[in-house]
């Protein structure tokens, strides 16, 4: 997401867990702060705190409906804890229990919140409230030791009356010193991309045959996107050409919709001209209808052949004026892979292209996976199945190490 230096929440997508303890009404009004810095708060609960703080007052502060169970109660709609962990630029447990601390160290997977920790890969805040003689036993402090040994961020508790009636160490943070903390992990967090501003083509072309006919292709968007959306949050300004997707445009990303491989091109040799560099992620039709019918084609007996011509390759005009800006393409192949692709690499003056082979199992459009290898003049590095978003973070390295 582009970045804000006086708002470092703002557009961050947190994860906000909250598990059983007193505490938990403090999580309102963390909630509302992060809210108010601008950040968009998922809350997860455990089925104890919603002893403690009801669903109704957490989903009307983060404007989202609470997570507790694995499945929805009311429609069956499964909960994933993947895309949780996905979605999440941070999650924070607060309050976090000395039972949760315990199960995270453990790796217990009984709620949901302790598996979207375990299939979270964006970094993990805890700030733990608890009695003090729960704080200072031994379990506690090494877990807390652990978990801290295994990059989890622990915000430390403070002293003072808790709600035993006892006096010391254990009562959680106040929202503003958690706020305060995780404004400083952003902040600090390198962005290596600040200044530098990326095209992003992605989706389908449709090619109008009569106002209600088109040809179009399969697909989705999803790489394209999860591009656009790790270039921002790298800091870079990202200008995302989409076609039409069923897909939200990610936070800090600005997008222009178009529908044919005319409009692409126009809008993304304009953008390009003020860029840094661009990824061509887009499913381009190679031909249109030489001429759009104005009224609806009505059928007769007889077969049907449809004049189709050439549109304008994008991404080769790109390579025509990049100069010392940096191209990436793609290219989706099912014979000849690497040979095809090189080829494309040098046609289009690509400095990197991503080969999609859609011969491998997990590969291609629809999915959340893909395969690939990244291919310069030089190597050929053939990626593992990866997320889309994880194939999106080697490509925006490699253009990090090219720029650098
Ligand atoms: N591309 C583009 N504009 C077009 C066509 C393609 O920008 N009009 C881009 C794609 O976004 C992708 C790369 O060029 O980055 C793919 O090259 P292309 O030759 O179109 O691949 P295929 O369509 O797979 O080619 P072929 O049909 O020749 O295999």
């Amino acid at each position: 997401m582009a970045t804000n230096a006086s708002r470092p929440l703002e557009g961050r997508h947190i994860l906000l867990g909250i598990t059983g303890s007193i505490a938990a009404y403090k999580a309102a009004m963390l909630c509302r702060l992060l809210k108010r810095e601008g950040a968009e708060v998922q809350v997860v609960m455990t089925a104890l705190a919603k002893q403690f703080i009801t669903p109704l007052t957490m989903a009307t502060l983060s404007r989202r409906p609470i997570l507790v169970e694995f499945f929805d109660p009311e429609n069956g709609q499964w909960n994933s804890h993947v895309s949780l962990g996905e979605w999440a630029d941070l999650m924070l447990i607060a309050p976090a229990t000395a039972n949760t601390l315990a199960k995270m160290t453990a790796g217990v997977a009984d709620n949901l919140l302790l598996t979207t920790y375990l299939s979270a890969r964006c970094p993990v805040m805890v700030a733990p409230a608890m009695d003090l003689d729960m704080y200072a036993h031994y379990t506690t402090q090494r877990n807390l030791k652990e978990l801290k040994e295994h990059g989890v961020g622990i915000i430390e508790p403070g002293s003072g009356e808790l709600a035993s009636g006892l006096e010391g160490k254990g009562r959680m943070a106040e929202p503003d010193e958690i706020v305060e903390q995780l404004k400083a992990h952003f902040a600090e967090k390198k962005k290596p991309l600040t200044g530098k501003h990326f095209v992003v083509t992605a989706g389908p072309t449709i090619e109008p045959i009569d106002p209600v006919r088109f040809i179009s292709n399969h697909s989705s968007g999803k790489m394209g996107y999860a591009i656009a959306e790790t270039l921002a949050d790298k800091g870079a300004r990202v200008t995302l050409v989409s076609g039409r997707t069923a897909l939200p445009t990610p936070a800090g990303v600005e997008r222009v919709d178009v529908l044919t491989a005319e409009e692409m091109y126009r809008a993304t040799v304009a953008a390009f001209e003020e860029a840094d560099g661009a990824v061509m992620c887009a499913a381009v039709a190679d031909y249109t209808p030489a001429e759009v019918a104005t009224e609806k084609l009505k059928k007769s007996d007889a077969d049907l052949q449809i004049p189709l011509k050439r549109t304008r390759d994008i991404a080769a005009e790109l390579g025509r004026t990049k100069g010392q800006k940096i191209l990436v393409g793609f290219a989706m192949e099912t014979q000849n892979e690497a040979a095809n692709a090189t080829q494309k690499l040098t046609k289009k003056n690509f400095d990197f292209i991503v080969l999609n082979s859609l011969r491998e199992a997990g590969a291609g459009f629809r999915g959340d996976t893909n395969r690939v290898t990244l291919i310069d003049s030089t190597s050929q590095e053939e990626l593992p199945l990866l997320t889309k978003r994880e194939v999106a973070e080697r490509i925006a390295q490699k253009i990090e190490q090219l720029l650098h």
